[in-house]
């Protein structure tokens, strides 16, 4: 292997050990996140910490009726008053009745005044769900969150997962994975925080985020962040991640 070759490897490596430790992750079997008496809270730190994963481990395992449904509700909070938050399932897996298409499990998002609810059920992936196809204009600034995101401009997020007591049947699953991110200015910390969208100064994310392998931004066509703004990407010098791995490490979600 040549030395160049060697270089770019050892930089992949740091940097994907990098985005591995920059998420603050949970699941929801955590009392630290789920508790059946008191709404947690969680905040959101700044950088590496701004960030939240959000998964399960064993509410897969439900061959036999449970006592109640399963019901964990949580606040996500930033750490700065002017910040916002972004929701963004990157998988679910929820039974849905198909007859009367109301969830049977679901997760929710509203804001802490109890506005704009917005219920997701049935299946939803992100890579497919936010294609560039969704927005017609993809470079606008201003676009529409996609059908897997949630947008609370007061970063006072209120998250609910819900799971009925019902047996799963054969053949069916529960699963989904979420990431919270922090969303600020673009005035403050310009070297650490780009926009989602290059002309969108109000909503910059963690440049850790971007090419990490999970979608933060909301907007169609911003599939791990980059291709909603490509000319910041060669300025951020993460550009010597290859396209292929990246794909690789999406898919592996
Ligand atoms: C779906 O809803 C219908 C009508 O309420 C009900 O009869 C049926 O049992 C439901 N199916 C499931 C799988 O919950
Ligand atoms: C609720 O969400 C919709 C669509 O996402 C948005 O247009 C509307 O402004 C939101 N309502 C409030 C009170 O923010």
């Amino acid at each position: 292997m040549t030395t160049v070759n060697l270089n770019i490897l050892l930089l992949f490596l740091v940097f994907s050990m990098n985005a591995v430790l920059s998420y603050k992750s949970m699941h929801v079997e955590s009392g630290e996140l789920c508790s059946p008496i008191t709404k947690r809270k969680i905040k959101l730190g700044k950088h590496e910490d701004s960030a939240l994963l959000v998964s399960q481990k064993r509410l897969d395992d439900h061959s036999l009726k449970w006592k109640v449904d399963f019901k964990c509700t949580f606040e996500i909070d930033v750490s700065s008053h002017s910040d916002g938050v972004f929701a963004v399932i990157q998988k679910l897996i929820l039974r849905k009745n198909e007859t009367t298409n109301e969830c049977i499990d679901y997760i929710q998002f509203k804001r802490d005044d109890g506005s704009n609810i917005s219920r997701h059920c049935g299946y939803l992936n992100a890579e497919l769900s936010m294609g560039k196809h969704f927005a017609p204009y993809p470079f606008s600034s201003d676009l529409a969150p996609t059908g897997n995101s949630y947008i609370d401009p007061k970063g006072k997020l209120i998250a609910t997962i819900f799971v009925s007591r019902e047996p799963l049947l054969e053949g069916e699953e529960t699963d989904f994975l979420l990431v919270f991110t922090s969303y600020k200015s673009c005035m403050w910390n310009k070297q650490d925080y780009l926009p989602c969208l290059p002309h969108q100064t109000d909503k910059c994310i963690y440049v850790g985020f971007f090419h990490d392998g999970y979608v933060n931004c909301p907007y169609p066509g911003c599939v791990d962040e980059n291709e909603c703004s490509p000319e910041k990407l060669s300025e951020s010098g993460f550009k010597i991640l290859p396209t292929m791995i990246l794909k690789n490490q999406f898919r592996r979600i």
